[in-house]
Parts: structure tokens; C-alpha cells; sequence
């Protein structure tokens, strides 16, 4: 299994200084907050949107201070987010510890990321320009766009596979767009570049989402660091299951429907027939064609050290475990 860290060299340095914005942020806080973003701020994530936007700022040009600014923004705006979806999910664990709103509450979780999002703003409007402000921001309204749509469709059952891919759009993959787009354009990136690497950015986030909803059957929960099976037990309905209603004859389909509807206590039934039925499979195909867009998307991009790291990105985003 790859190893997400080993890959970036090119960005080690900027990702630091980008890390360190952050933790400033959070240090930054009234003290009577730290105690609720104190595993916020210590226990982070794959990073990601970080590398996403710092390599598609240097695969255009250089990692400039409002590339980094940037970089800093959309981590936050994710962890806000990460925090909501959480309180919306009632997931208990997250990064190997417990949720804030398992820790603290769904109360001071709302608070909390409320007030992530408005010092992403703050990010934004001081340190970056305009037009680039325009594409965090379109992406920001997309991202709850998409988990309001996650959220109305709930246990509808025969929600379709661009219903579905819509709503991953928005609340994936626009993030991942507006990551590389906002780099791109902010490294002086040329509007063929930046439209180039937007498009990477969303087959990529596509890519990932789509391996996400298969880990919330298949992973580990050791692994992953996360309480799986959520989306089953809250109904929400992903890929696996749209593809499983297709493929499986008529008679079983009511089987697994009602298993489906029942949420988490059929859980071992239906992960079993998403493996027999080699469903994992196909969802995990869809997944790896995303992967061949996104890195069709770079083709007329010269062969250098940051393309190589994009694309070991790409690669990382569907073939993780965790
Ligand atoms: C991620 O959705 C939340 C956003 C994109 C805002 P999920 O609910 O599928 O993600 P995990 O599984 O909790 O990480
Ligand atoms: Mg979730
Ligand atoms: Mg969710």
C-alpha cells in the first residue's frame, strides 16, 4: 500500500509553513475555546486539499505566499466541515479520536465549525485575490449544497448513479477542484492550465469520494480511523447500494432492500453481497475511471516533478485503505 507521505519531496517545505498556519490559528484562539479544538488542532488528517493546492500551484509556477494562504483556507474550510458532517452523521470517531460532538457535544461541534468558517473567510478576504476568492467561495456554497442533497435523499432507495455522482460533486469534489484551480491561477498559472487542473482536481475528488463510500463497507475501522457504516445506519445511499438494486435479480432485490432499510443490523449481510456479487468491484472500477480522466486531464502538461507527485495523488485517492 502506498504511503501518502513519501511521495511529496517537492512540497515538504511549504507544507510545514502551511502547517504551522494553522496550528497559529487555532494556538490563536480565546482560551476558553482551546479545550474544544484542542483535538482539532492535534490530531490532523491526510492533508490533502493542502497538497493538492500546492502542487497545482508548482506544476504553473511558484509556491507563492497567497498559494499557501490558500492552502491553509481550504484545510480549515474542511475540518468546518468535517466537524458539521459529523454532528449530521453522528459519527463517533474521526482521525484515530473521538468527534467533537462525541467529546463535547453537538452544540459546541455546530459552534465550533461555525467559527472555522468564519476565520476561513477571514483567510480569504485579507490574503487572497478577488477572482480567486470567487472560486473558494463557489466551491464553499457547493460543499453544503452537496451535504444538504446527501441529506434530503436519505433512504431513497432508487436515487440514480448521476443523482448520486451529482451530489458527490458538490460535496467532494468541487473542494478538490477549487484546491487546484485556486492554486493554478494564484502560481500565475495560464487559463488552459488552471481550466486543465480544475478538471483534474474534480475527477480526482470524484475518484476519492467514490473510494470513500466503498471503505464505509470495506475498511477496517482501526485502519481507517473512523466510525464506518454510517452511511447504512443514517441512509445514506452510495454507490455500492445504488449499483447493488441494479444488478441484483428482482427476487433478491427485495432482500436487500429491506436489509437496506433496516440500516446497520444487516450490516454483515449486505457487505457480503457487495463482495460476492463483485459490486465492490464495479464501484471501485467507476472509481479508477475517474483516476484515468484526471490524469488525461494533465497529458499536455510537461513531464516534471510536480506532474509525477499529482499523479502519485491521484493514485492515492483510490487504491488507500484508510
Ligand atoms: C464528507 O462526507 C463530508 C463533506 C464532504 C463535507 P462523508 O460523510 O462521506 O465523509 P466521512 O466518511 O464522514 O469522512
Ligand atoms: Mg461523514
Ligand atoms: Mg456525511
Amino acid at each position: 500500500m502506498l504511503r501518502f507521505s513519501d511521495n511529496y519531496k517537492l512540497i515538504h517545505k511549504a507544507l510545514a509553513r502551511v502547517n504551522s498556519q494553522v496550528e497559529c490559528l487555532y494556538k490563536s484562539q480565546d482560551s476558553f475555546l482551546r479545550p474544544w479544538l484542542r483535538n482539532t488542532s492535534a490530531v490532523r488528517g491526510k492533508q490533502l486539499r493542502i497538497h493538492l493546492t500546492l502542487l497545482a500551484a508548482r506544476a504553473c509556477g511558484r509556491i507563492t505566499a497567497p498559494v499557501e494562504r490558500l492552502a491553509a483556507a481550504v484545510e480549515l474550510f474542511h475540518t468546518a466541515t468535517l466537524i458539521h458532517d459529523d454532528v449530521i452523521d453522528n459519527a463517533k470517531q474521526r482521525r484515530h479520536t473521538a468527534t467533537m460532538n462525541a467529546q463535547h457535544g453537538n452544540e459546541t461541534a455546530v459552534l465550533m465549525g461555525d467559527l472555522l468558517f468564519t476565520q476561513v473567510m477571514t483567510i480569504v478576504f485579507e490574503h487572497i485575490p478577488p477572482k480567486t476568492q470567487k472560486v473558494v467561495l463557489q466551491a464553499a456554497r457547493q460543499v453544503c449544497l452537496g451535504e444538504a442533497q446527501e441529506h434530503y435523499f436519505r433512504g431513497k432507495l432508487n436515487l440514480s448513479i448521476l443523482q448520486y455522482q451529482d451530489i458527490i460533486r458538490n460535496k467532494t469534489a468541487s473542494l478538490f477542484s477549487a484546491c487546484c484551480e485556486g492554486g493554478a491561477e494564484l502560481a500565475g498559472g495560464t487559463p488552459n492550465q488552471v481550466g486543465t487542473l480544475s478538471v483534474f482536481g474534480q475527477a480526482l475528488g470524484m475518484a476519492f469520494q467514490i473510494q470513500d463510500d466503498i471503505l464505509d463497507f470495506t475498511g477496517n475501522s482501526a485502519r481507517v480511523g473512523k466510525t464506518l457504516g454510517v452511511d447504512l445506519k443514517e441512509g445514506r445511499i452510495t454507490l455500492p447500494i445504488i449499483l447493488a438494486m441494479q444488478k441484483l435479480p428482482k427476487i433478491e432485490q427485495k432482500k436487500f432492500s429491506r436489509a437496506v432499510a433496516a440500516g446497520a443490523k444487516h450490516l454483515p449481510f449486505i457487505r457480503r453481497i457487495l463482495q460476492e456479487r463483485g459490486i465492490i468491484t464495479e464501484a471501485k472500477a467507476m472509481a479508477q475511471e475517474f483516476i484515468v480522466t484526471a490524469k488525461r486531464a494533465l497529458r499536455n502538461f510537461k513531464e516534471t516533478r510536480a506532474k509525477h507527485e499529482l499523479h502519485c495523488l491521484a493514485e492515492y485517492a483510490v487504491n488507500r485503505d484508510r
